[in-house]
């Protein structure tokens, strides 16, 4: 990633072309699908979320909301709220301790996290309609739930900016993307298109989405002296300990977060929000540790979702179906209380061969909750209309849309012009097209139904790009020959802790019984955020390196003592294996670790190792690539969607646990069916009010709305890569509402360019 392209002095510890890893090709553990490690814990409910914890004389808190979008607060009357029954504190503007500001979220920095510079409380200054304006701590969570109700609050009310579509003419361009330039211009695109005999151009739009993950936002603060230790539902829980450091400040070791488990996440906790602050606040003012979780509502209210966008993207193509120019540019709303254009032009930067090439970003800034990354940021809302653009661009070349895109499949990058470290796209739109059985369509819109059903069939490419970021892990055998693997990392749910166990046994040659892997607790070797779908490979890399120094240690060791079968083996000479170390070139010399500690005398060795950046991915361009292909009916009369039938096909490297593999790709997938079709954050531009914040109002894909996901993948490692593998997270989601949209046009002859594709717009 190209934030870390001004890095130039950090240690090498990764060559690309040099450090092939070896286990990309181990087929032992790594590759098998194992079952979730922690599956029984969760299915038995012993697994412990944020707010299980049973701490001592905890207390808990509730927040009061600010009902107008922006403004300063004249009058605040807590007199009531102190009053009512178990209220330890009500906390204000006018009473509260003061914070330094939140280190806004920056990927440069590693560990700033804020999601929002509202300093909450320690202002009276509104930025958004449902930003937290005080925390009532009592006894019991309905005490502190009624007594917020009771607070009284006047406000001097500004103009605020409501409207993306009047804000847009103050849209401004951002200084870069995620670090890389807002524009891209090769050729002079206009003109292309104006001359071409094929082309496409038209604007997409994507409106507001909220995460809502199944765990609510939570976190319980305790402080003992100038210590504190915070249970957070985190994607990133560094983040949030370097953070609450700087605000409260206080040295980095004497702040400790844990998230053992969490309960989804889908970036929504990848940054640390207000109320992470104001719960460390309040169990500061009330002496006591103090439980804040957010309502469903709270959580729609203080935690931004993805921001609305409106793209536009003009496609040229000579009578081959070759693109001559691509356009892709348009707009995304911000707050004024953070600073995050979604990258939406990222795909367009590496997915298809074009002669000539304009990609550019405008920001508008609203009175809205900062918004945030969710699933795939910018490449999910960006395929949507690069992809529904290719579909319209096959229709007018009169040539099939898998096709097209084969035919535009580039041989280098076509911003960066630079190498693909792996690239299988054309193997991923084979295959896919294959187990769906895309050559029996007909290439006619409307020419499938099913009585008062018109059935259409769609597809849409999914890319996302392959990062990854410095990581540390440590790793300690013991004596009595288990092992454990250390590193601060988060699993929300996607398999985290047992791919990393996997990867893990098949380094140190031992069965996955004898791995514990450690993780979620800052006390742990520095994780990066769980976002960006980097974790696996940044954290292998780290358990990778540490394992390669403890081998080296005990080979060390092993020279310098004559009994040692190992004694005079080179590092490269041995592997490790049936629990040790073991010769090569013969496997029947060497020694178990159990024999190993025992000739040194030793409980534990352990060795630590810290990663460097990712100069692979300034090397080459890194990504993965798919094929989300569907199925829809439309009933005829009421316009009601259904999706009947899906296949993804993706080119991720190396997979390394195929049954956590699928369940990712099957969850984006599912997503992205939500936001095609029901998805949507209804946003009143008169007062700045969300007006849908719950579950019954905000429709959320259920069982009844998702049929049979079948998922494939090529398997095929990426040699630039620890184990060969990607990050699969996000790239599931990508690709998957252009796909619902292509199908919908194939079947009914309505092209919608508006998300979600509600029964409305197809009436
Ligand atoms: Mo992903 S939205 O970067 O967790």
């Amino acid at each position: 990633m190209s934030i870390f392209s001004k890095v130039t002095q950090a240690v090498v510890q990764f060559v690309p072309d040099r450090d092939r890893d070896q286990l990309s090709e181990e087929h032992r553990i790594v590759g098998k699908p194992i079952d979730r490690l922690d599956g029984p814990q969760k299915v038995t409910g012993a697994a412990s979320f944020t707010a299980d914890f049973p701490l001592e004389a905890l207390v808990y808190a509730s927040l009061a909301f600010s009902t107008v979008a922006k403004g300063k607060i004249r009058k605040i009357d807590a007199s009531e709220a102190e009053k009512s029954s178990g209220v330890l504190s009500v906390i204000t503007h006018k009473n509260a301790p003061k914070m330094k500001d939140p280190p806004l979220f920056s990927p440069s920095s590693g560990t700033d996290a804020a999601a929002s510079t509202a300093n909450v409380v320690n202002t009276d200054e509104i930025y958004w309609n449902g930003q937290a304006i005080a925390v009532v701590i009592a006894d019991t969570l309905d005490g502190a739930e009624h007594a917020a109700s009771l607070i009284k609050i006047e406000y001097d009310e500004e103009p605020a900016a409501l409207s993306f579509e009047a804000a847009k003419s103050q849209a401004e361009t951002p200084k870069n993307i995620m670090g890389e330039d807002t524009e891209v211009e090769r050729g002079d695109t206009e003109k292309v298109l104006a001359q071409a005999k094929y082309k496409v151009d038209h604007v997409y739009s994507t409106p507001r989405f909220n995460h809502n993950a199944i765990e609510l936002h939570a976190t319980t603060a305790a402080w003992n002296g100038d210590q504190l230790t915070v249970y957070d539902t985190s994607q990133f829980v560094r983040g949030v300990a370097d953070s609450l450091a700087k605000m409260f400040s206080l040295k980095k070791e004497n702040v400790r977060v844990l998230a053992p488990f969490v309960g989804g996440g889908f970036g929504g906790k990848g940054s640390m929000w207000g109320h992470v602050q104001l719960c460390v606040l309040a169990a500061k003012v009330v002496g006591k540790p103090v439980k804040l979780v957010l309502t469903r509502e709270g959580v729609f209210r203080t935690v931004g979702g993805r921001t609305p966008s409106e793209q536009r993207v003009a496609l040229a193509a000579d009578e081959t179906g070759k693109l001559t120019a691509l356009i892709h540019t348009g707009t995304t709303a911000s707050s004024f209380a953070n600073d995050f254009a979604e990258q939406f032009s990222f795909p367009a930067r590496h997915l298809y061969a074009t002669e000539s090439l304009y990609l550019t970003q405008k920001l508008v800034r609203l009175n809205t909750t900062p918004n945030t990354f969710m699933r795939a940021p910018g490449e999910s809302i960006g395929t949507f209309a690069l992809e529904s653009a290719m579909d319209e661009l096959a229709y007018e070349l009169g040539i099939d849309p898998v096709e097209l895109r084969l035919r535009n499949d580039p041989d280098q990058d076509p911003a960066k012009h630079t190498e693909f470290s792996s690239r299988h796209f054309k193997e991923a739109y084979r295959l896919g097209a294959e187990k769906f059985g895309w050559q029996n369509r007909p290439a006619q819109p409307r020419s499938m139904r099913d009585g008062k059903w018109l059935v259409g069939q769609g597809v849409g490419t999914a890319f996302y790009p392959a990062y990854r970021f410095p990581a540390a892990a440590r790793v300690r055998l013991n004596a009595d020959g288990t092992a454990v693997i250390q590193s601060s990392a988060q699993e929300m749910g996607m398999g985290t802790a047992t791919v990393q166990t996997q990867h893990a046994a098949e380094r140190l040659g031992l069965p996955l019984e004898k791995i514990r892997f450690e993780y979620g607790d800052t006390n742990l070797p520095q994780a990066p955020v769980a976002g960006g779908s980097n974790q696996t490979v940044s954290i292998a890399l780290a358990v990778q390196q540490a394992c390669e120094k403890l081998h080296r240690e005990l080979l060390k060791s092993a020279k310098q003592d004559q009994n040692s079968p190992l004694s005079g083996s080179h590092f490269d000479e041995v592997r490790a294996c049936d629990g040790g170390l073991f010769r090569r070139d013969k496997p029947e010399t060497g020694e178990t670790y159990v024999e190993i500690l025992s000739r040194l005398k030793q409980d534990f060795v352990e060795a630590e190792s810290e990663t460097g950046p990712p100069l692979e991915t300034m090397k080459y361009s890194m990504g993965s690539y798919g094929a989300q292909f569907c199925e829809i009916r439309v009933n005829e009369q009421t316009g009601e969607t259904r999706v009947s039938r899906w296949v993804g096909s993706f080119d991720t490297g190396r997979i390394l646990n195929p049954k956590t593999a699928v369940s990712q790709f099957r969850g984006g997938i599912i997503m992205g069916i939500g936001m095609a079709l029901t998805e949507e954050t209804f946003f009143d531009e008169r007062t700045g009010r969300i007006v849908n914040p719950s579950l019954a109002e905000y429709h959320l894909p259920v069982n009844a709305d998702i049929p049979k996901i079948e998922a494939y993948f090529l398997d095929i490692p990426d040699p630039h890569t620890p184990l060969g593998a990607h990050g699969i997270g996000e790239i599931g989601i990508t690709g998957c509402a252009a796909a619902v949209a292509n199908a919908i046009y194939h079947a009914t002859g309505k092209r919608i360019r508006e998300l979600p594709i509600t029964l409305d717009k197809l009436l």
